[in-house]
């Protein structure tokens, strides 16, 4: 059988994520790998991945989009959903017709914000499942390993092989299901960095309770926007949160202690918007969205 020929892939924000999937891509691809981000530098960066032999992602980072990398088959754009804007000038030199643009973001919006500085390219939405944290800035570390879900059909299926050596990619009939499911989830995350409390003052009492409440009003408007999540499944977000390994926080607890910008309306804001097009009642985000907006002003945003 003919291998399949190498592809030419750039990681737009080579983050948290995007290094995970950078060094992926390096271990078990021959594809050609280009990291795009906002600073230029040529400091390594080292990935350890489920604990494995740490792996070195050595290319330069990359910043001026103006000097694209060659023409790329693969955009997997892996910046924080507020970035997605300023990340425009990138997807429009990376993008031509044919190139497929992989969204691997927290939102249900997410696909649709990028879809639209990209609109030659097939844009892909990709709900991202793993826990990462940055032991430095320049060592990665992944406690669970990578999981790409998205919907079934073409776009997928090249997901799939890109990753072939890796098999990460799982593809979903019930795409929007997944997406809410995962929605549902980093809403209440936002709680955590919003108390600065890690999961398992979550476990019991008041804060399970306003978790649960929490994750019930997402699940009634995941509901009214087509997934099948019953009130059961708040119970388990809830219930799951509390029982992460103590000490476990969020990506959004991250960005809030190291005073970065929140990823708020995707997160949350997002609730409460599709919450009053539904005519439906979002009381503990319409208090937690002005919370987490001013946490991230308060700190120095
Ligand atoms: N981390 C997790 O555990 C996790 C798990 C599941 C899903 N997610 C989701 O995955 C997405 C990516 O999260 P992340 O944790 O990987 O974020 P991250 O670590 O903050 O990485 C974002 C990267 O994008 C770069 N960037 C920012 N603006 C840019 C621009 N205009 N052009 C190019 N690069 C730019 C940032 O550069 P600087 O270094 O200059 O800031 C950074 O390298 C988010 O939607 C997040 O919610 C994260």
């Amino acid at each position: 059988m003919a291998r399949p020929r190498p592809q030419r892939v750039a990681i737009v924000g080579p983050g948290a994520i995007g290094s995970v999937c950078a060094a992926i891509l390096q271990r078990w691809s021959l594809h050609d790998v280009s990291l795009c981000g906002r600073r230029a530098h040529s400091d390594a960066t080292t990935v350890v991945l489920d604990g494995e032999p740490p792996i070195l992602l050595s290319q330069p980072v990359r910043s001026d989009p103006r000097e694209p990398p060659d023409s790329s088959d693969f955009v997997l754009l892996t910046v924080k959903a507020h970035q997605t804007a300023s990340a425009g000038p990138w997807l429009a030199s990376l993008c031509q017709q044919g190139t497929m643009l992989a969204v691997l973001q927290n939102g249900v919006e997410s696909m649709e914000r990028a879809a639209k500085l990209a609109p030659a390219a097939t844009a892909l939405p990709v709900v991202v499942d793993c826990r990462v944290h940055s032991e430095s800035p320049r060592r990665i570390v992944t406690s669970t390993p990578l999981r790409l879900i998205a919907p079934q059909g073409e776009p997928a299926q090249r997901l799939a092989e890109l990753f072939g050596g890796y098999p990460c990619v799982e593809q979903v009939e019930d795409f929007i299901t997944a997406q809410w499911a995962k929605q549902c989830w980093v809403a209440v995350t936002g709680l955590i960095a919003i108390t600065r409390q890690t999961s398992e003052h979550f476990r019991v009492g008041p804060a399970a309770t306003l978790a649960h409440d929490l994750a019930l009003e997402c699940v009634r408007v995941a509901r009214a926007e087509g997934a099948s999540l019953d009130d059961a499944f708040a119970a388990d977000i809830a219930d799951r949160l509390g029982r992460l390994p103590p000490g476990s926080g969020s990506s959004v607890l991250t960005d809030r202690l190291a005073h970065r910008p929140l990823e708020w309306d995707a997160r949350n804001g997002v609730i409460q918007r599709l919450g009053r097009r539904h005519n439906l009642p979002t009381p503990v985000s319409d208090v937690i969205v002005p919370l987490l907006i001013s946490c991230s002003q308060v700190d120095g945003h």
